[in-house]
């Protein structure tokens, strides 16, 4: 049994005053009893202001992390900087890492290990773009986001982390998959990971995102393979992804 987990990416957007306002908003529209594990991602700089604000089962991840324990990375921040701070998940890998910052694989896997190694869940985000989705090769691409990770971590590595399955062409769009191209994928994931061990696949939580509303949430929850979703633009609204999160539920 999986719990449906749900994260807004608040991306690069926020000042104090709206972050407070949004999280007053939405604190009390989380319902304490459900069985949805929740987390938002606010930029770095108010990543104690949440935390000072969250609790319950609402957590708090953050965007990025350097490949780097530690050292001379002026302008970086680390794994156990986010640990320390009271991250629980960190994002890996995000589309706008790999397209606007030229995050490679590589970078992305070593990323990931960081975030195991600093006790942090790892969020890999995995896509195609519209592209290569209409050349056929959606299934192709996220199996080889994916193996790269396995590649240089172990299929371990997963035992406590998540897969965000975000098709480049629906972020930030308006554009989503449809459930039943959401469910192929993810289930191709299932599968993948299932070659490696199965009781991970089985337990490992798969997320979707790009273009994830009030409206849309709950029939792309309904698929099997789908165990929540990475919510960016609609996670500033606090009645939208309060909405969202209940349909996780
Ligand atoms: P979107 O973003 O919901 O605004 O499409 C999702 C994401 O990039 O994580």
């Amino acid at each position: 049994m999986r719990t449906p987990l749900v994260i807004g990416n608040w991306k690069m957007h926020g000042t104090s005053a709206s972050n407070h306002q949004l999280l007053e908003q939405l604190l009390p529209l989380l319902k304490p009893d459900t069985q949805v594990a929740i987390a938002v991602c606010p930029p770095y700089p108010y990543l104690s202001q949440v935390k000072a604000m969250i609790g319950g089962n609402l957590a708090l991840g953050a965007q990025n992390l350097n490949m780097q324990e530690k050292g001379a990375h002026t302008g970086e921040v680390s794994g156990p900087m986010l640990k320390d701070t009271g991250c629980r998940y960190v994002l890996v890998g995000h589309s706008e890492r790999r397209e606007i910052y030229g995050e490679s694989d590589l970078i992305i896997a070593e990323k990931f290990a960081v975030a195991v190694a600093s006790e942090l869940i790892p969020v890999l985000c995995v896509g195609e773009t519209l592209k290569q989705r209409k050349t056929g090769q959606s299934i192709e691409v996220v199996s080889s986001q994916i193996k790269s990770v396995i590649q240089r971590n172990g299929i371990q590595s997963f035992a406590n982390a998540v897969i965000a399955y975000e098709p480049v062409w629906a972020i930030g769009t308006g554009e989503t998959a449809t459930p039943a191209q959401a469910q192929e994928v993810h289930q191709k994931i299932r599968e993948l990971i299932g070659e490696y061990d199965i009781s991970i696949a089985e337990t490992l939580p798969l997320l979707y995102g790009g273009s994830v509303n009030a409206s849309n949430a709950t029939s792309l929850f309904n698929q099997p393979d789908v165990d929540g979703g990475l919510v960016g633009g609609a996670s500033l609204n606090a009645e939208s992804f309060a909405a969202i999160c209940q349909a996780a539920s």
